[in-house]
């Protein structure tokens, strides 16, 4: 039989200590009544997706401020929503948010769907943000897996199997306890307890609602668990921006292709980059002056060094790539961040 008192004892916690989130309906609020908004429970979700809370905030905030629902979304100029979102990376997300609310929009009468297989057949959402919305804008009572969740199960069981073989028997673990009561409170107490009290390092399990079912606890082992695989290094990759400016204080810039890396983004015109540094192709002849220093990023799956030329170029400028943004248009936060990077070493 289900044991009903693990989801029992967590929602009481839940009651008492769920933090206030800005696209959050409060346990207290939705049991007199208040139903979440499912455009914001999507935009948070597809937002929190490998980002933290606390850089997801602000952006939350200005993104419901300028768009409150689906309709004004999905009317916006693909490059304001791109530029609002910069920043935040993972950007193909920002383009199939996008995508999305037109999609809602125009396929669903800007209604989100409520079941799980139609949420899966929209832009951007997948496994996750679809079992997410389900259960935290529906009330369905679906398992809803991210990094938070796996740890809290691993530790519950005691699962010493590292990640990612693991995932199955923590999602099952996970699955045989979400309650058919309030399971959209449920999913999210199960995160607030991963981000609050049953943190990846040093758990606070003295005060955890959960502490005498834990079996990581009786065994000591909580604060090793989940155990991870090795990861294989990073590799370096190199390139070269450049940042040339004419005197009437346009600088050139180009978007970027929608496929690929920052797709769809503002960005220096610059080389490939690639494991070795290469001699790069500067956009147009001019005086060019390697910036002292240099711009490091880290992407999910590589580090980048760049190398940052600067340069003023002449009023005749015709480049073979990008264009030049009057100066009154270019607003450096538009830039993502390895951009923008570049842009406050030349300003230093
Ligand atoms: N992380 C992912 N989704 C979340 C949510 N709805 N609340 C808090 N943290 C989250």
């Amino acid at each position: 039989m289900r044991d009903v008192s693990l989801p029992t004892d967590l929602l009481e916690w839940y009651d008492r200590h769920a933090r206030d989130l800005p696209w959050r309906v409060s346990p207290a609020a939705r049991q007199a009544g208040q139903v979440p908004d499912p455009y914001r429970v999507w935009l948070s979700e597809i937002m929190l997706q490998q980002t933290t809370v606390a850089a997801v905030r602000d952006y939350f905030l200005r993104f419901t401020t300028l768009w409150p629902d689906v309709h004004a979304l999905a009317a916006a100029p693909d490059e304001q929503v791109m530029g609002e979102w910069a920043g935040l990376g993972y950007y193909a997300r920002a383009r199939n948010l996008l995508k999305c609310a037109r999609a809602v929009v125009t396929e669903h009468n800007g209604r989100f769907p409520d079941d799980h297989d139609s949420l899966l057949k929209l832009p951007g959402i997948g496994p996750y943000t679809a079992a997410a919305i389900s259960a935290i804008a529906f009330d369905q009572a679906e398992t809803v897996m991210d990094g938070n969740v796996e740890r809290v199960m691993a530790r519950l069981f005691n699962e010493a199997t590292p990640l990612p073989a693991v995932k199955p028997t923590l999602k099952s673990h996970a699955a045989g306890l979400t309650p058919p009561q309030r399971p959209g409170d449920y999913a999210q107490a199960v995160m607030d307890l991963g981000a609050t009290i049953c943190t990846p390092k040093s758990p606070a399990c003295g005060i955890c609602p959960w502490r005498s079912p834990c079996s990581a606890r009786a065994a000591g082992t909580a604060a090793n668990l989940p155990a991870k695989s090795p990861k294989k290094p990073k590799p370096t990759r190199y390139g070269t921006v450049f940042l040339g400016r004419r005197a009437d204080g346009a600088w050139l810039l180009e978007r970027r292709p929608d496929k690929g890396l920052l797709g769809g983004m503002l960005g220096w015109p610059g080389s490939d980059w690639a494991s070795e540094p290469i001699p790069p192709m500067p956009p147009c002849n001019a005086d060019w002056q390697a910036l002292p220093g240099e711009v490091r990023h880290t992407f999910t799956h590589f580090h980048l060094i760049l190398t940052v030329m600067i340069a003023d170029l002449p009023q005749s400028c015709a480049p073979r790539v990008g264009q030049f943004l009057p100066r009154q248009d270019f607003r450096p936060s538009d830039l993502p961040t390895v951009m923008r990077k570049a842009y406050d070493l030349s300003q230093a």
